[in-house]
């Protein structure tokens, strides 16, 4: 594919042709802030009153859209020199009607939790994002969401394009979560801020809890009780005020991902990853490599902002197969597709279960981690939501074109695969990393992987 080629973004597409890494990876980093943790120290600013600095925001292109968006509804936000940032926000109530279209880019999370925010505030908006995100389905947040007494339109199937009459009275919703969702669970939060009464959630699995921590960590006052039957209920009271209130973001355990995979598989590897999040409902990943044999240990453990955080150290390894139970699935659900690439390497027939969510992500992940691994000589199977893989016990054939699909972690995983394979791999196009994980072949390049990018 050539330089001058365009994504469906409009942006040029950049491919990227990967080959097997010739020495270990050694030394210390840090990858960048957390996404989920990131636009929500971005909305809920914005909501309060007063002024907070940020120090370790995201600056990935998802992110920079939640900033715009915020901006738009009219906090006034900063980036300093030093890379910290600080929003003057509105308050509770106080949004002002955006004067043009929100456009939401490749970000399901910015789009989702949005909703929320403008179907509790009463003006009209309209929002709008990149042909990956136009596909995905949002009416798991407008069909509840419309019982606030909000009103959306929106193209077939609830896709964006999306205008939003947000209601005068929003009204509390009670609801019971059809699907594992931290989008759809946030969104549903954040419109009870504004709302009458008391907003009710119940979530069948747990999900992250970014939304429920930083709620707290603004003042405000939210009940989360568990379920016998292992959900979660969480409750808050409308009309509380939000009380600015500075943010540490801690590194993305999903960014950190695709190096802990990719130093578990280039032999010879040692690699500490300093200041990861390690909230218990983010790190399946994490459990699932220790139980396949992978060397991580957690250094320096500590809580930061109401967030746990701590060092990974981790040295390659010999990875076995593993029985990924669908319970997990919430913990770890962007990470199935590097995970993917580590039981193509490991010994043995892995099974992920439970995976029906990956369909709906910035690309159908379970049809393109899938095609990942097939078009570079690895077996898989279905059956039903399961994922199953056969392992070349550390002989991945590669030479495979891999399609992206304007999937960031697509493009990761498949970089990470050609660093281990014994062919080299073609990524027909990178520029989508920039969503999450600015710097990342810098960062590879530092460890010694010795990428042409
Ligand atoms: C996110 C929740 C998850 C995850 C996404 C970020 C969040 O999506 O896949 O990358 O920040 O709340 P779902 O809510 O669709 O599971």
């Amino acid at each position: 594919m050539k330089q001058s080629e365009t994504s469906p973004s409009g942006a040029a597409v950049r491919p990227l042709r990967v080959s097997r890494v010739q020495s270990p990876l050694t030394g210390t980093t840090v990858v960048p802030g957390d996404k989920s943790i990131s636009h929500r120290s971005l909305m809920l600013s914005a909501l309060a009153k007063g002024t907070t600095h940020i120090t370790g925001l995201l600056e990935g292109e998802d992110v920079l859209c939640t900033a715009d968006a915020m901006r738009a509804l009219g906090a006034v936000i900063h980036r300093h020199a030093d890379g910290s940032w600080t929003v003057e926000g509105r308050g509770l109530g106080q949004l002002q009607e955006p004067a043009d279209v929100l456009n939401m880019g490749n970000s399901g999370t910015s789009a989702r939790l949005l909703s929320g925010i403008l179907a509790s505030h009463n003006m009209m908006s309209v929002m709008t994002g990149d042909a990956s995100l136009r596909r995905r389905p949002m009416k798991r947040v407008t069909i509840p969401l419309s019982e606030t007494g909000a009103r959306f339109m929106s193209r077939e199937e609830g896709r964006l394009p999306l205008a939003i009459q947000g209601s005068a009275e929003p009204k509390a919703l009670e609801y019971r979560l059809p699907v594992a969702s931290a989008q759809v669970k946030s969104a549903i939060l954040l419109s009870g801020l504004n709302a009458k009464g008391e907003t009710r959630v119940e979530e069948p699995v747990p999900t992250r809890d970014h939304t429920e921590n930083m709620l707290k960590h603004f003042g405000v006052q939210i009940s989360v009780e568990e379920t016998s039957a292992g959900g979660r209920i969480i409750r808050l009271q409308g009309g509380q005020s939000l009380k600015a209130a500075d943010v540490i973001v801690p590194g993305d355990p999903s960014s950190a991902a695709f190096i802990v995979v990719a130093s578990l598989l280039v032999a010879g590897s040692e690699v500490v990853i300093e200041n990861v999040g390690l909230n218990v409902l983010r790190t399946g990943l994490f459990d699932t490599l220790r139980e396949m044999g992978g060397q991580i240990e957690v250094l320096n453990q500590r809580i930061e902002a109401g967030e746990p955080t701590g060092d990974l150290r981790v040295k390659a390894s010999a990875l076995r197969a593993v029985d990924v139970p669908a319970e997990r699935a919430s913990s770890m659900i962007d990470e199935y597709p590097v995970l993917s690439v580590a039981a193509a390497y490991a010994e043995g027939v892995s099974r992920f279960r439970g995976l029906g969510e990956l369909r709906v992500k910035e690309s159908d992940r379970f049809a393109s981690t899938i095609a990942l691994l097939e078009v570079n000589g690895v077996r898989t199977s279905v059956e039903g939501d399961d994922l199953i893989v056969h392992g070349t016990k550390g002989a991945i054939p590669g030479g495979g074109c891999v399609g992206t699909h304007m999937d960031h972690r697509l493009a990761m995983s498949a970089t990470v695969l050609g660093m281990v394979a014994d062919q080299p791999v073609e990524v027909d196009d990178t520029t989508f990393i920039n969503t999450s994980f600015p710097g990342f072949f810098e960062l590879l390049n530092r460890l010694g992987a010795g990428l042409a990018a």
